[in-house]
């Protein structure tokens, strides 16, 4: 006979036994849910990378708001596609009230008072150069950009936004931004900050949805190096000390050591970005019959909570409350 004092095992023995000590648990409570806006009445087009994931009209996304609302979803990421004639250097349809982003965001306010509105502060879907900041001689120009971002963030939170999500990473920007919204009187808007943003492969089919790619080189000089993880502390002491609410990690799955990292080093809630690539790979894997695809999305988002999240941006939200329902 075997002798052994411990068996681990003990506590797997029943369905019953495993819920008692299961440490990590998802809720729709943890989800922000990105949703794509386009113009038009009555349109909905369907991103081809993102099976499932469409754009739409916002007469349209008011529709599948209220759906996502009936499902215990309570927070959206909206971001806007916009059409190439009025892309320019400044990105000056950003600032347009009666533009599509700013009266969508009043809209939706409007209809719906008590969801969580985020809204996407970089100039990538309004600019010509397809970059996050101003391009100048090839140059991403970091202090030219910051007074663009602030003046968008001010006129979203106009709009209604209830956070801001910078997701430029030019230097200094939250700071920038929080000192004009607070001038401006908007106390209350929250920043989410896009603290340690990669330049990642993963964002791919996401620039198909927005047609937002850069027009010329890459986003390296702003966007981290993969390699590093260290220079994402630096980012979040920056962050911290400029007033951010939240602290961001994108994206999530190949960079959960990053998440925790930040986890142990800050008291700020951490937010984890599962992005457009990510749900592509579940979706192409699945769509072949290679994966069990809703078993790999909840153990996907389970290891993002897990590593210290406790925000999930993910394609996957809705898909994930209707399976909960
Ligand atoms: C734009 C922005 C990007 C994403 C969110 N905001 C793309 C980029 O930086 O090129 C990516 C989201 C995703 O891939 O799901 N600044």
């Amino acid at each position: 006979m075997i002798q052994l004092t411990q068996r681990p095992r003990r506590n797997r023995k029943s369905a019953t036994i495993r819920n008692l000590v299961q440490e990590n648990s998802l809720s729709v409570n943890d989800f922000i849910y990105p949703l794509f806006l386009i113009d038009g009445k009555n349109k909905k087009s369907e991103v081809q990378s993102m099976p499932g994931i469409y754009r739409y009209s916002l007469d349209l996304l008011l529709k599948e708001i209220e759906i996502c609302m009936n499902l215990g979803i309570q927070a959206f990421d909206v971001f806007p596609n916009i059409a190439e004639k009025l892309k320019d250097k400044t990105a000056s349809e950003s600032l347009n009230k009666r533009g599509l982003y700013l009266t969508a965001l009043r809209e939706i306010k409007k209809r719906f008072p008590e969801a969580a509105i985020m809204t996407d502060v970089a100039m990538d879907p309004y600019s010509s150069d397809g970059h996050d900041g101003y391009v100048k001689n090839g140059e991403i120009l970091n202090d030219k950009t910051l007074d663009i971002l602030a003046k968008m963030a001010v006129a979203q939170a106009d709009a209604g936004a209830d956070i801001i999500g910078p997701s430029d990473m030019m230097d200094g920007r939250v700071g920038y931004i929080r000192e004009q919204l607070d001038v401006n009187g908007f106390t209350n808007v929250s920043i989410m900050s896009y603290t340690a943003k990669y330049a990642s492969a993963f964002y791919g089919p996401f620039r198909d949805a927005l047609n937002s790619a850069p027009k010329m080189g890459d986003k390296k000089t702003y966007q981290m190096n993969p390699a590093n993880s260290l220079e994402a502390l630096t980012e979040a002491e920056l962050d911290t000390i400029e007033g951010a609410d939240f602290l961001m990690v994108k994206p999530a799955l190949s960079y959960l050591d990053v998440i925790k990292l930040l986890k142990d080093n800050s008291t700020l809630p951490i937010a984890a970005y599962n992005v457009s690539g990510e749900y592509a790979m579940v979706k192409a894997a699945a769509a072949k019959g290679w994966i069990d695809g809703d078993r790999v999305r909840d153990e996907i988002l389970l290891s993002i909570k897990r590593a210290g999240a406790s925000v999930i941006l993910s394609y996957f939200a809705k898909e994930f409350a209707i399976s909960r329902k």
